[in-house]
């Protein structure tokens, strides 16, 4: 058994869209054990983002990830973290496969509706950026 963290950026949640995006996560079997909604400042995005801060992209990002309410997830499950970033799909939503949620909601490639970690080590640092061991409950 796996966990990653999971997002519904800002863009997801300001359309109305959260329930089909978990929706999407509980109908490919991946658990959800902790979630809550978020609105994060600037600095807090910044801190989230960190290994991204020398990009080109790191301050329209930070500034995107702090413009509206977030809702940040805990999702557990057997190979988790790759079942999670395979139901994404391609950071771009343009190159996206068909039937990802990238493809379907995701609007460019910053707003690209939904985050997810990238390896068991960054996993760990984005589930404690959110929760503590309390709220993970299942
Ligand atoms: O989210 P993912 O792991 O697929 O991509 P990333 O390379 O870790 O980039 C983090 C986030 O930065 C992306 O999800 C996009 O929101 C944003 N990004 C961007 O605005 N422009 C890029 N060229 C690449 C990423
Ligand atoms: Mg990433």
């Amino acid at each position: 058994m796996e966990r990653t963290l999971a997002i519904i950026k800002p863009d997801a949640v300001e359309r109305n869209i959260i329930g089909e995006i978990v929706k999407a996560i509980e109908g490919e079997g991946l658990v959800i054990s902790a979630m809550k909604m978020l609105h994060l400042t600037k600095k807090q995005a910044e801190g989230f983002y960190y290994v991204h801060k020398d990009k080109p992209f790191f301050d329209s990002l930070t500034d995107y990830m702090s413009s509206g309410p977030i809702v940040v997830m805990v999702l557990s499950g057997e190979n988790v973290i790759e079942r999670w970033r395979k139901l994404m799909g391609a950071t771009d939503p343009a190159k996206a496969e068909e039937g990802t949620i990238r493809k379907r909601f995701g609007l460019n490639i910053e707003r690209n509706s939904v985050h997810g970690s990238d390896s068991p080590e960054s996993a760990k640092y984005e589930i404690s950026y959110f929760f503590n061991a309390l709220e993970i409950v299942r």
